[in-house]
């Protein structure tokens, strides 16, 4: 009730200053915010939530407020760590009654390139629907969005944030979730070594460039000096990604404890598959895979050399190279796969001031 009787107030003084504007026609008079996506292919912004500078201001301080959590301890950045490329080096983050949640926080860049759903599972559909579950989840912040939007609106600067942005000070929830999406659409990372090698502005070192060969090089049993991991099979492309659900051989079905997608979609097919991630930055955002098994990369490669696990959903091009003996690489190619992935870091990202706490 009290509420309603402040949204009425708000809705007479909106009325008399600008006439009948709702929100569909509302044209924000903040300027389009600048999006640097060089070397990057054009990026998916819905066209109902173009990035505003208001916007994306507003959706980086939602990001970072505690009052998002049930206790006002947690923030989205608890586990999306700017310094980690906004994931979380813990292998199962704490929520805030403390206990551990199931999957290993996931990094947040890029999302704009992300065309194929949210979470490990793909279980959000739409960017904004996603940002809405965390607050939610008893395992995370555990708040209710009503508590949300009654916190945020004993602060001012937070109504007229909303008015800005929105047209009329009203908070809810579907706003919150626009905001957010806002913000996170513009965390982009495209300035690692390797985009600046591809610019011409940076060489790899012979280690690199041997290491960015097995990422690329198909396996070829046949003729060794030409034999790669094939990595890009699955983690191609711009992102190093392929939105798509995979199996990459984790584990036996007898010993799937997790099924992932195959949860989600209720379809065998998919049993114990999960999205391919993005590479960018991957050297740091450890702990590694959606239950954050392996703690470093030399980890990770010696799986995909010789610790894949045969299951009914393992991908074929794994399932064959398993079935040929492995990848076989030696210590150096092992060393120089490493290397060529630490290429992917992008330190302008994780120094950025425009992505950082606005709090602080
Ligand atoms: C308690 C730790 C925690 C908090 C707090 C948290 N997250 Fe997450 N986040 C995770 C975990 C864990 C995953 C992976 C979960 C899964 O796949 O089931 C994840 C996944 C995501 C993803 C999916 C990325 C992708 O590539 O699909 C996005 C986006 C995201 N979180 C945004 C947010 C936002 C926005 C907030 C605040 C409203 C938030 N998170 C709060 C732990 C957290
Ligand atoms: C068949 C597709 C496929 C191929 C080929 C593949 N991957 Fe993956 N990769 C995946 C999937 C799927 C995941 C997520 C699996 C999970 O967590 O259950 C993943 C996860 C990873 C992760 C962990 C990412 C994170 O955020 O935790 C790293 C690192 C990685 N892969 C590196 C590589 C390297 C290096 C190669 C080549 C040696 C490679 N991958 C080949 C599909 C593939």
């Amino acid at each position: 009730m009290k509420t309603l009787i402040k949204y009425s107030f708000f809705c007479c003084i909106l009325c008399l200053a600008s006439c009948s504007k709702d929100d569909s026609d509302y044209k924000p008079i903040d300027l389009v915010y600048q999006l640097d996506f060089e070397g990057l292919p054009t990026p998916n912004i819905a066209s109902d939530n173009l990035l505003t500078n208001a916007g994306v201001a507003l959706g980086r301080r939602l990001f970072y407020e505690t009052k998002l959590s049930k206790d006002n301890s947690m923030s989205c950045a608890t586990c999306h760590v700017q310094a980690n490329a906004f994931s979380d080096i813990n292998r199962f983050s704490l929520g805030v009654e403390g206990l551990p949640g199931k999957r290993q926080a996931m990094a947040i860049f890029n999302m704009a390139w992300n065309n194929n759903e949210f979470f490990w599972d793909g279980r959000a559909h739409l960017l904004r629907d996603q940002a809405l579950m965390p607050i939610q989840d008893p395992l995370e912040m555990n708040e209710t969005l009503t508590n949300v939007i009654d916190k945020l609106e004993t602060i001012p600067d937070y109504i007229e944030r909303f008015d800005e942005v929105f047209g009329s000070p009203e908070i809810n929830e579907f706003r919150i979730s626009l905001a957010l999406e806002q913000f996170m659409n513009t965390i982009v990372s495209n300035k690692s070594k390797y985009d600046k090698v591809q610019l011409g502005k940076a060489t790899f070192t012979t280690s690199e460039e041997r290491g960015r060969m097995l990422f690329f090089n198909q396996f070829n049993p046949v003729n060794p000096n030409l034999s790669g991991a094939n990595c890009a099979h699955c983690h191609g492309g711009a992102n190093f990604e392929n939105n798509d659900y995979m199996n990459n051989g984790l584990d036996i079905d007898a010993d799937m404890v997790d099924i992932g997608r195959g949860d989600v979609i209720n379809n065998d097919l998919y049993r114990g598959t999960f999205k391919v991630p993005s590479l960018r930055n991957i050297e740091l955002t450890p702990p590694y895979m959606h239950d954050g098994r392996f703690n470093t990369l030399e980890e990770v490669v010696d799986h995909y050399n010789n610790g894949i696990k045969i299951s009914s959903t393992l991908n074929s091009t794994l399932a064959s190279v398993q079935n040929n003996g492995g990848f076989q690489l030696s210590e150096q190619d092992k060393v120089d796969l490493v290397a060529f992935l630490k290429t992917l870091t992008d330190y302008e990202l994780i120094n950025n001031p425009k992505f950082s706490d606005p709090f602080n």
